[in-house]
């Protein structure tokens, strides 16, 4: 296998958040240095702000020698009841070398039937690279070019994620050259918003406010072994969430994304649901009552057997999550120390607090996340008002075969965006 060099731009002269068209520059200044003028580049593009990004800046400099590639892994979203992959298609549509893959029997196949989750984002990855691999051949490409931005070097080099496009093995890539390695989020909409206003170009219409979608899809959102039937109720209940809290962010701030412009914080950072197959273990550490108030005395625990991720001293840990469900509706002031309390005093990196149930045959646990960050190494949970989150939750249990809805209280640390 040959050796892949790597060149990031780690250290931009400008940062975007001053000088975006500075930042713009310097970047394209860095693909021409590293990109020969009969190089031909590939892009696995997944359709969001970084890989979208990433690609126009290598089409500003290269032109058609840019070979874009959509991969539809079968875990993509549905967003307003469509494929996302088909979405994404006509996004690229100014590309001329744009294709969309339907690779989904081969990403099932290194997927499904997984339940580890860190075997599941390791067979997620080597589809992944062999599909990224073939298409290096088919179009005849020596150089990649990936949307890799600094939080995910930072994490992966911390120990902290083992999936990423910081760790893929290829055996068809002789370089890969990343222009948006030395930025944060914040500063990728930044460069994104001005070369949306300069260039017009389809791809990055609202881009800048797109929330993130993490690479391996839905495939870490439907936890533990993934099941045809299963996905197809994750998707389902992932747009619902999405599009409700889209429509309730818009209402109250004008915006799908508002950003604190003091603090740069964005509401909501991103919006998802989650699945389980919503077994559970009655079973509960006498420690999580005590540490409760006698107020609070009315909360049922019980324990969903399932691992989710969270982070103790910095590294990722995998253990099972906690429901609560109580009688009264619970303030965020006592949901707020709940949710922080409890994994820092206990095993639980996760705190789910029951909005709905269903009394129907079906054995799935759907969890509602919704958080705000600035860069995703920390994030609170986005407060919206609980009667809000019923109605969300209101919407999922009609539409989908699912016995409870939990709302994750959790901020990150101790708990982590995603639950695998
Ligand atoms: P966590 O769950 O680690 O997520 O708090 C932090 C941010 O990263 C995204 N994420 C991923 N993105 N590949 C990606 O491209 C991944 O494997 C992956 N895991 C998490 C997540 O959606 C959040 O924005």
């Amino acid at each position: 296998m040959p050796i892949t060099t790597v060149f990031r731009y780690i250290k931009p002269e400008v940062s975007p958040r001053e000088d975006p068209e500075g930042f713009v520059k310097g970047a394209r200044d860095f693909i021409r240095k590293h990109v020969k003028s009969d190089d031909k580049v590939k892009i696995m593009v997944s359709g969001g702000i970084d890989s979208s990004v990433t690609a126009v800046l290598f089409y500003l400099e290269i032109g058609d020698r840019l070979y874009v590639t959509h991969v539809d892994t079968g875990f993509m979203r549905l967003i307003g009841g469509k494929e996302e992959s088909q979405l994404i298609a006509d996004r690229f549509s100014e590309f001329k070398n744009f294709k969309l893959i339907n690779a989904r029997s081969l990403f099932y196949e290194k997927v499904m039937g997984i339940r580890d989750a860190e075997q599941k984002r390791i067979g997620f990855r080597k589809a992944y690279e062999i599909i990224t691999d073939q298409q290096m051949r088919e179009s005849n490409c020596n150089v990649m070019t990936q949307g890799t931005i600094l939080p995910d070097i930072i994490e992966t080099e911390g120990g902290i994620k083992s999936q990423h496009n910081v760790q893929l093995r290829f055996s068809n890539v002789q370089k890969i050259v990343e222009p948006l390695a030395g930025l944060f989020k914040d500063e990728v909409r930044k460069v994104a918003e001005f070369l949306w206003s300069n260039y017009k170009m389809k791809v990055l219409e609202n881009i800048s406010r797109r929330q993130p979608f993490p690479g391996p899809g839905l495939s870490i959102r439907a936890v533990g072994n993934i099941t045809p039937e299963k996905l197809e109720v994750e998707k389902r209940a992932n747009d619902i969430v999405e599009q409700m809290i889209d429509e309730y962010t818009r209402k109250k701030y004008n915006t799908n994304l508002y950003i604190d412009e003091r603090t740069g914080e964005q509401i909501p950072f991103q919006s998802f649901a989650a699945i389980f197959d919503g077994i559970f273990t009655e079973e509960v550490n006498d420690l999580i009552p005590s540490l409760m108030e006698k107020k609070r005395k009315n909360i049922k625990y019980k324990i969903l057997d399932a691992n989710v991720t969270g982070l103790k001293n910095n590294k990722r840990v995998y253990a099972p999550p906690l429901c609560i469900e109580s009688y009264v509706d619970l303030s965020y002031d006592i949901l707020e120390k709940i949710g922080s309390e409890i994994p820092l005093k206990t095993s639980f990196p996760r705190v789910l607090y029951k909005v709905n149930s269903n009394s129907g045959s079906s054995r799935y646990v759907i969890a509602i996340r919704s958080v705000n960050s600035i860069d995703a190494i920390t994030a609170s949970v986005n407060k919206i008002p609980i009667v809000e989150v019923k109605r969300i939750a209101n919407e999922i249990v009609r539409q989908c075969n699912v016995k409870e809805v939990y709302w994750d209280i959790s901020p990150k640390p101790p708990a982590t965006i995603e639950y695998e």
